[in-house]
């Protein structure tokens, strides 16, 4: 059951998109049908917030958040939505790129809720009091749902339902790709290509980060270090590689480049309160940031991918849309002047360190995003209370403009910055992480939020962002990588190179990267379930085993799909870990699709050693796995013949779905084979595709 309760003026941010079943109905249900364990207190002026109370059992456990620091379970931290440009993404911090206002509580009560509102939003999981929960929105108007019901994976899909259905990935997107900032040249990217295909390790796509634009300017291309962008792209795509650029938020001011005169003529960029355009600084230098909640701006930012589109590009990364505001103008302005005063004394301990703040506070102000505005809805609106609108907006225009465009194919699209309701127009990938062991748990700990959110084509920088990777820590990572959405190796200018061919075992690189391909038809067509059922692709232990205890305490191991279950490596140095078996599980230690070991485990804990070429799978009772036999891209996959790893005691029905990859259109229960295991090893296939199944 889910309630609507409308406070104040909200914002509208069209994250709700089917009513149907919503008690409440547009204006919202009264505060006296709020369920008696919430205490709601609503600020009545703007510049009162508002609170939702709920007293917590000691042993509740809340399960959300999306994309944000910590644990699977939430509760004891303090967490915020307040979509950051922060690139140390340490347990200290609140809020990381994404403000997805949705989380459970289970223990005592059984519920969800969504906050709706686009302002900064305080979520005190027991951080002031142990069993207090407390969320705070910021002064203005918001949209409360509540949603009841007994079980958690079911409260999900109501709400998802509610959000509408998520951003379908092009096929080949789930191939590996390989990025990394600094990547100049067609030279570059060549060199990338031949390292994998003469490895034989397979790979789909290459990223091409900010040095492929002319002076980092939007939708242009180095003319100097792609002179002949068309033909590459089409050399490129003949070898089966995808290029995949970066779209920035800001605009780069500069006499002469089309998008920019063309923004400010027809006053599409963000204004100050005087009306003259807001000046921030990112990567071109002085931008202008285009005012995508505007439709009419929305829609004209959107169809500017057409230009790469004609180019033969079809996949995008939309970048810095939080925005990131490096400095803005102004502020920039005063804090020289500030500087220059600082100049001129004689500093001691105080003011030294006052110099030292107004410098490193330059980045991301909120003052400054105070101090732009947003025509919105025919209302002018502040920057800082749509804030978290950004990315959404950002990335609205280019899926809006890609439905103008493209009716019938599926374009790859992912963003930084996002809210609940982006997630129907792309995919978000989890930013600036660092090449820490820590974050490679916590990126396995971001999915299930992430999915509940609708962010189901999702996956982390692969060997982490910044700072040093060494060749054990890209294993492990890949480890977790081969089944996420999206599986790329992504690094930051300055910090080691990271492809697969700068360390030494190319061996281990082709088996496990080369998995990926293998586990392929089961990850697509659980992905695809996933999205045409408003269902999770990665689920925590809790979710599929409520009644066992033990489970809910699990947060480095999650279900992948209907049929298994996953417990990757994430220590330095482990030969192997322990893992949790709600129930009796077949693992399969993988090496590579042909060559792994087989063990029968009972429920219970295990300490499993899993050495650095090794990954761990996990198959529940009465289920398959299906399997190819892999490739060197996507397209190379053959679905024809599968196999299955299996665990069948009575039977095992598996529905495989499956289709050409491209299409918009998706007909789920068209697409399906149900693929049926009896304990005597009789396989029988029926359905959409005549395929051959094989038990290994
Ligand atoms: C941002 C992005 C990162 C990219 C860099 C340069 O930090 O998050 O992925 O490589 O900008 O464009």
């Amino acid at each position: 059951m889910v309630k609507r309760f409308r406070f104040g003026r909200p914002i509208e941010t069209e994250a709700v998109v089917n009513e149907a079943g919503i008690l409440g109905g547009r204006v919202g249900a009264s505060v006296q049908d709020i369920p008696g364990f919430l205490k709601v207190t609503a600020g009545t002026g703007m510049e009162e917030g508002s609170t939702v109370i709920y007293e917590m059992g000691e042993r509740d456990a809340i399960y959300g958040l999306g994309e944000n620091v910590r644990g699977i379970n939430k509760r004891g931290w303090l967490y915020e939505s307040n979509c950051t440009d922060d690139c140390i993404h340490t347990e200290s911090k609140h809020s990381l790129y994404a403000a997805h206002n949705f989380f459970l509580v289970d223990g005592r009560e059984r519920f969800a809720i969504f906050v709706d509102a686009p302002q900064k939003i305080v979520f005190d999981m027991g951080f002031q009091e142990r069993s207090r929960l407390a969320v705070k929105i910021a002064p203005g108007g918001f949209v409360l749902y509540i949603l009841e019901g007994d079980d958690l994976r079911g409260i999900v899909r109501e709400f998802r339902r509610m959000i509408g259905k998520s951003y379908l990935a092009p096929k080949w997107a789930f191939g590996y790709g390989q990025s990394r900032w600094g990547y100049q040249n067609e030279e570059d990217i060549r060199e990338v290509v031949r390292q994998h295909r003469e490895n034989g390790v397979p790979l789909d796509s290459v990223y091409l980060d900010i040095d492929y634009m002319e002076q980092y300017k939007d939708f242009t291309v180095d003319g100097e270090r792609f002179p002949e962008f068309p033909a590459f792209v089409k050399e490129m795509r003949q070898q089966g590689i995808h290029l995949v650029p970066i779209i920035d938020a800001g605009v780069k001011i500069e006499e002469g480049y089309p998008v920019y005169e063309e923004g400010l003529e027809n006053g599409y960029f963000c204004k100050k309160a005087d009306g003259t355009e807001f000046v921030g600084g990112v990567w071109p230098g002085r931008v202008h940031f285009p005012d995508v909640l505007n439709e009419k701006a929305r829609r004209w930012f959107g169809l500017k991918y057409q230009v790469l589109l004609e180019q033969g590009i079809d996949g995008f990364w939309n970048d810095m849309n939080e925005p990131a505001l490096f400095y803005a103008e102004e502020y920039l302005k005063e804090a020289f002047g500030k500087l220059a005063d600082y100049q001129k004394q004689e500093l001691n301990i105080h003011s030294f360190f006052a110099m030292k703040e107004m410098l490193l506070g330059v980045s991301n102000r909120p003052e400054d995003y105070q101090t732009f505005y947003h025509d919105y809805q025919g209302e002018k609106i502040c920057h800082d209370q749509v804030h978290n609108l950004y990315g959404y907006g950002m990335t609205r225009a280019a899926g809006e403009a890609f439905d103008e465009l493209k009716p019938e194919q599926r374009i790859l699209l992912f963003s930084r910055a996002s809210y609940v309701g982006m997630h129907r127009y792309g995919g978000v990938w989890m930013g600036d992480n660092c090449s820490w062991w820590s974050h490679l748990l916590m990126n396995l700990q971001m999915l299930p939020g992430l999915n509940m959110c609708g962010f189901l084509y999702t996956g982390a920088d692969l060997g982490g962002f910044g700072e040093d990777a060494t060749e054990d820590l890209l294993l492990r990572w890949l480890g977790l990588g081969i089944f996420t959405p999206l599986m790329r190796n992504h690094s930051a200018m300055g910090t080691r190179m990271q492809e697969f061919y700068r360390f030494g075992h190319v061996d281990d690189f082709r088996n496990i990267i080369g998995l990926r391909y293998v586990f392929l038809p089961y990850l697509y067509s659980e992905f695809m379930k996933a999205a045409m059922r408003d269902d999770m692709m990665f689920l925590p232990l809790a979710f599929v085993y409520p009644e066992d205890e033990m489970a809910a305490g699990v947060e480095d191991q999650l279900m992948v799909g209907e049929s298994m279950m996953i417990a990757p490596v994430y220590r330095q140095n482990a030969r192997g870990r322990y893992v949790y078996l709600p129930e009796e599980m077949k693992l399969y230690r993988m090496r590579s699709g042909e060559d792994w070991d087989e063990e029968m485990l009972p429920a219970g804990h295990h300490y499993v050693p899993a050495e650095l070429n090794e990954v761990l799978v996990f198959v529940r009772p009465d289920h398959v796995v299906v399997l190819s036999s892999g490739g060197g891209c996507v397209e190379k996959v053959d679905t024809s013949r599968l196999d299955l790893l299996h665990f069948v005691k009575t039977e095992a029905v598996y529905e495989w779905y499956e289709d050409d990859g491209y299409q918009k259109k998706v007909n789920l229960e068209a697409g399906i084979t149900r693929i049926v295991v009896k304990s005597d090893k009789s396989v029988r296939a029926e359905g959409a595709r005549k395929i051959e199944c094989r038990l290994v």
